[in-house]
C-alpha cells in the first residue's frame, strides 16, 4: 500500500487565507454552514475537483460547466453562471497565490427550511483553493487496488454521472474498506457486475495494446478520461469505449486510472492480479504532465497581476 495523503497537519477548517463565499472573500475560519443545511441532511450539494497547475485551473471551464449541470440535475439552479464561476476560481486561485494546487468549488441547498422537497431554499456556493500535491504518497510506484463488495447504481437509481455529494457516500465506505484491507483505493463494478471505476477516478485497461474503458453510463464522466482518450489518439494508440467483464482484468497487461486528483495514475494489482509500470501509461502519463502545463492545456489564464506566490503552508 502507498498510502494516501493523510490531512496534513493543520485540519481544513483552520488555515489562513481566504475563501469564495456566495460572492466574497471571506476568512478561511469563517466560511461556515448552519448544521441545519438540507445540503448537509439530504445531500442537496455538488462540487467539482479541480487542479491548478503554475497558477492556471486545467479545463476550468468543463468543470464549471459540469458544476451547473450536477446542480441542475439535483434540481437546483445555481446563481452563478459558468462564467462567474471561472472568474470567482481564477480570483480565489490568485489570492492563495497558489501554482499548484486543488481547488474545490461547492454549491449546496441551504437552511431555510429542512422540507426534503426545497425548491425555494437559498443555494450556496464556495470555492477554495491549497496547495496538494499529490493524492498517493508514492503514486507513481502504482497503487492496489480491491474490488468493493459496493456496485456503482443504475442510471435510473441514482443521477450517477453527476458529480453529487450524496453519491460520494459509496465511494468514501468502498475506500475505507479498501484501506482496511490494506489496498490503496476500491474498484467499483456497476450494478450488472461489470468494470465501473475507483472511488474518484476513471478506469483503464491495456489489451493487445489497446485502450479498453468502461462508457460513461454508471461512472462519472471523467474530464481527466476524455483528455486521455484525446491524448491516446495523439499518439496513435486505439481507444475503445465498451463494458468490461472483470475476468478481462485477467489478461491485461496495464491498468490505470484517470482523474483530476489521480491524474494518470498506473495500477499494479487488483486484488490478487499483478501489473507492471507499463509504457502505454508510462507515455500517457507524460502526455498528460505536459498537457497541463502546456499552451493549450484549456487551463483559465490568471487574472493580470494576481500573485503567483509560493505555496502558502
Ligand atoms: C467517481 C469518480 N470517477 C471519475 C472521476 C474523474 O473525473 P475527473 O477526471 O473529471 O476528475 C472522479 C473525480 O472527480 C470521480 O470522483
Amino acid at each position: 500500500m502507498t498510502s494516501a495523503v493523510r490531512a496534513p497537519a493543520a485540519p481544513l477548517d483552520d488555515r489562513d487565507g481566504v475563501i469564495w463565499l456566495d460572492g466574497d472573500f471571506v476568512p478561511w475560519r469563517a466560511a461556515q454552514l448552519h448544521v441545519l443545511s438540507h445540503g448537509l441532511h439530504y445531500g442537496g450539494s455538488v462540487f467539482e475537483g479541480e487542479r491548478a497547475y503554475g497558477g492556471r485551473v486545467f479545463k476550468l471551464r468543463e468543470h464549471s460547466d459540469r458544476l451547473v449541470a450536477s446542480a441542475r440535475r439535483m434540481g437546483f439552479e445555481l446563481p452563478w453562471t459558468a462564467a462567474e464561476l471561472d472568474a470567482a476560481t481564477c480570483e480565489t486561485v490568485a489570492r492563495a497565490g497558489l501554482t499548484d494546487g486543488y481547488v474545490r468549488p461547492v454549491a449546496w441547498r441551504g437552511s431555510d427550511t429542512l422540507r426534503l422537497v426545497a425548491p425555494d431554499n437559498t443555494v450556496h456556493v464556495a470555492v477554495a483553493a491549497w496547495p496538494w500535491p499529490r493524492i498517493f504518497t508514492d503514486g507513481p510506484r502504482g497503487i492496489t487496488l480491491r474490488t468493493s463488495r459496493w456496485r456503482r447504481p443504475a442510471p435510473d437509481t441514482a443521477p450517477v454521472t453527476a458529480k453529487t455529494a450524496a453519491g460520494y457516500a459509496l465511494g468514501s465506505l468502498a475506500g475505507q474498506e479498501a484501506e482496511e484491507a490494506g489496498c490503496d483505493d476500491a474498484l467499483l463494478l456497476d450494478h450488472r457486475g461489470r468494470l465501473a471505476e475507483a472511488t474518484g477516478a476513471n478506469l483503464f485497461l491495456v489489451l493487445d495494446g489497446a485502450l479498453h474503458t468502461p462508457p460513461p453510463e454508471c461512472v462519472l464522466d471523467g474530464i481527466t478520461r476524455r483528455t486521455v482518450i484525446a491524448l491516446a489518439h495523439d499518439l496513435g494508440l486505439t481507444v475503445v469505449e465498451r463494458h468490461l467483464a472483470p475476468a478481462e482484468l485477467d489478461r491485461a497487461t496495464e491498468v490505470f486510472l484517470t482523474g483530476t486528483a489521480y491524474e494518470v495514475q498506473p495500477v499494479t494489482a487488483v486484488d490478487d492480479r499483478r501489473y507492471p509500470l507499463g509504457e502505454v501509461g508510462a507515455a500517457l502519463a507524460e502526455a498528460y504532465a505536459e498537457a497541463v502545463r502546456g499552451a493549450g492545456a484549456g487551463g483559465e489564464a490568471r487574472p493580470a497581476g494576481a500573485a503567483v506566490a509560493g505555496d502558502p503552508g
